[in-house]
């Protein structure tokens, strides 16, 4: 589904995605591992718009799609997880849900909202949909919840949900477990399989926890200084020596690799 061609993307002299290539097939869960600083999250921007590459090409379905903002991606099914913008911390989690499909979160699909009016069907539709998301992620029982006041799983939840008011095709989610108590992350977890199992999306996945990665990916692809050091499963990527080379040298993140 996706192909990333020798891809960099340079901050200055500094080279944050170094020669990167690697593909995600359709219908996998591929995971992204690698030590901090290796270029995951700059690599995620790139691929969805945010950044654009030094040099290099992103093809989607055989398209190049490199380069293009993130609404035109978001059209095409290509969607990226945002953090839940402040502005609709006020907003109840099914509120938040019916905005989505104008575009883009933000200040523009706000605007458009009110300038559309609010047709009575539109908003039964978009009610419905909301309501189908909230039984999928099992948090129906929030949807007059405000946002803000969600757990930090809650809200990784509810991003999660985003995605499912439009048509996705491929959800890039970076670190969406981050922060978030075992419970819910093992909801989290099985939302994506469910969505990559029953809707057929495809998933890229960033993630440091290795119980994680290795429940949720296959293939797992491993980053390292910019560019892509090892690709295959958790079981062999864990026992790759250059991968277990690449986490010694940061020391801290070993803790990460055996999953401790
Ligand atoms: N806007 C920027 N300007 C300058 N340097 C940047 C910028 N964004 C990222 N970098 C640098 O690029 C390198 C890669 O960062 P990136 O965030 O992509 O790493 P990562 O693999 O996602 O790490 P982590 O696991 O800690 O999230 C880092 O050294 C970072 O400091
Ligand atoms: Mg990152």
């Amino acid at each position: 589904m996706i192909r990333v061609e020798d891809l960099n993307r340079h901050f200055g002299g500094f080279r944050a995605v170094d020669g990167a290539s690697l593909t995600i097939e359709t219908g996998s869960i591929t995971g992204l591992i690698g030590p901090n600083g290796a270029g995951k999250s700059t690599l995620f921007n790139v691929i969805a718009g945010v950044l654009p590459p030094t040099s290099g090409r992103v093809f989607m379905d055989g398209e190049d799609i490199t380069g293009l903002p993130p609404h035109a991606l978001f059209h095409k099914g290509l969607l990226r997880t945002f953090q839940l913008a402040h502005e609709f911390s006020s907003m109840t989690v099914r509120e938040n849900l019916m905005m989505v499909p104008g575009g883009q979160a933000g200040e523009t699909i706000w605007k458009t909202w009110f300038q559309r009016g609010r047709i009575a069907r539109e908003e039964a539709e978009l009610r419905r949909k909301a309501d189908e998301v909230l039984d999928f992620l099992t948090i129906r029982h929030l949807a007059h919840e405000k946002a803000g006041n969600l757990s930090g799983g809650q809200k990784k939840l509810l991003e999660l949900g985003r995605t499912m008011m439009v048509d996705a095709k491929i959800v890039f989610l970076d670190e969406v477990g981050a922060g978030v108590n075992r419970t819910l992350l093992m909801t989290i977890a099985d939302a994506i399989i469910r969505l990559n199992k029953e809707r057929g999306y495809t998933f890229c996945v960033i993630e440091h926890d290795m119980d994680f990665i290795g429940k949720l990916c296959d293939p797992v692809i491993v980053m390292a200084e910019g560019h892509v050091l090892a690709q295959g499963s958790a079981a062999d990527i864990m026992k790759n020596e250059a991968v277990i080379e690449a986490y010694l040298g940061t020391g801290l993140k070993n803790k990460d690799m055996v999953g401790a």
